[in-house]
């Protein structure tokens, strides 16, 4: 959870290798925590889940919408913490894709037992990811997009369409800088982009906006958080 930088736009990566070797480093370093996937604000976990249950439910059959429960998708999963605390109580069976294999190697311990429903640990870039058509109601990517480029973004919205069932849904939740420009951090080597620029990209991918709302109730200091809900 990068905090809004006040200094300006950092320098822009010299080409997409090192982008994304750069990303991959800096993920190798970070701890298998809570904490490690939320860049030192795990008390901001509680909200940001409960934010993500109250913007998904009304989608769900529960919540009186068509998307069935069978099986979803976490991009850039980290450790699991969605997984364990959004989509295993919400859905029979989950997927998890990460960059990072130390991360997918703590995630049975971090989830516990119902780890036994995570189907797939998929170890993997979403730039190179191919999501099985069809496979899932919800595909969620929260808190990785700024990691791929803005081709690789608009060909994995695509990809990630036809990986949705029947009635099913993408969900973005991301960081959006607050002015119109897209800011680059060297550190973890990402780009956070401005709300219209996610918007560009999900257009040009052919995907159609079903809603998008402000996460509330976070400190102030971070970057703006939105959700979106994609078909
Ligand atoms: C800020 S953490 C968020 C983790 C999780 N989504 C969460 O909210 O708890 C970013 C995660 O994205 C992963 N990641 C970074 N670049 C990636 C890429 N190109 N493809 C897939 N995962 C990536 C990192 O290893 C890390 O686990």
């Amino acid at each position: 959870m990068a905090e809004e930088n006040e200094e300006g736009v950092e320098p822009w990566p010299e080409n997409d290798e090192k982008f994304y070797k750069d990303a991959k480093d800096y993920w190798t370093g970070i701890e298998p925590t809570v904490d490690g996937m939320l860049g030192g604000f795990e008390k901001i976990s509680p909200t940001d889940i409960n934010g993500s249950k109250a913007f998904l439910r009304p989608f769900l059959k529960v919540g009186k919408g068509k998307t069935k429960n069978h099986r979803a998708l976490d991009c850039g999963a980290g450790i699991g913490r969605i997984t364990k605390r959004l989509l295993l109580p919400m859905f029979d069976k989950v997927d998890m894709v990460e960059l990072n294999q130390k991360f997918l190697d703590a995630a049975p311990t971090f989830i516990g037992q119902d780890a036994n429903r995570v189907e797939r640990f998929i170890c993997s870039g979403l730039q190179d990811f191919t999501p099985e058509p069809g496979r899932y109601d919800v595909i969620w990517c929260q808190w990785v997009l700024g990691h791929l480029t803005e081709p690789h973004l608009v060909d994995f919205f695509k990809r990630c369409q036809k990986g949705l069932a029947e009635d099913g849904v993408l969900v973005v939740k991301e960081n959006v800088n607050s002015s119109t420009e897209t800011d680059f951090d060297d550190v973890d080597s990402s780009f956070t982009r401005c709300k219209e620029d996610y918007v560009s990209a999900m257009k040009k991918s052919g995907l159609t906006i079903l809603k998008d709302e402000k996460q509330k109730g976070f400190p102030k200091g971070l970057y703006t958080v939105f959700m979106f809900a994609l078909k």
